[in-house]
């Protein structure tokens, strides 16, 4: 059983309803789950569950409103989380080209500055390809899960 707090970033509400499915389904599966609607950074500093980030690109690859807070403290504090795992889903939209899921970069790049460590290679869900994003998300998050048990 894996402890996990999901950092959401929404805009539309797409990601937000992709958080709330995974923690159904991941509960189901024994483990323990948090959904962050809008994260601060006691929310992550004052515990050492896996981080999974689950947020959408906004503007031109930039981090929702709802996420982008935590991004700028944790950019300017860096409190340093030494080997605490983390993963990364993105919404994006391939049709924005370069931008493509840049939110997702984001993330990755500000957890790696505070020395998190990356588990499994970041999950890009494209909106030209799904209109469901919770269905691609849903096994690549067990797997997620199940590979911090196996640590
Ligand atoms: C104003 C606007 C800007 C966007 N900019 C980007 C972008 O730069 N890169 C990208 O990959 N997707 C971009 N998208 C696509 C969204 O990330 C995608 O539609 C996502 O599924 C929305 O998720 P949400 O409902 O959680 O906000 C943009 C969408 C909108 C409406």
């Amino acid at each position: 059983m894996a402890r996990i707090r999901i950092l959401v970033g929404s805009v539309f509400g797409g990601a937000l309803l992709t958080a709330r499915e995974l923690r159904k389904d991941l509960e189901q599966a024994e483990h323990h789950v948090v959904v962050l609607e809008k994260p601060s950074l006691d929310d992550i500093t004052s515990n050492d569950d896996a981080l999974l980030v689950c947020t959408s690109t906004t503007g031109q690859g930039e981090i929702p409103e709802t996420l982008l807070p935590l991004y700028l403290e944790l950019r300017d504090k860096l409190p340093l989380q030494q080997d605490r795992p983390f993963g990364v889903i993105v919404l994006g939209d391939s049709s924005y080209g370069d931008t493509f899921c840049g939110a997702g970069d984001l993330m990755e790049e500000v957890l790696y500055e505070i020395a998190c460590r990356k588990v499994s290679n970041t999950l890009r869900i494209d909106a030209l390809e799904t209109v469901n994003p919770e269905q691609v998300a849903l096994p690549w998050a067990r797997e997620w899960a199940a590979s911090l048990d196996w640590e």
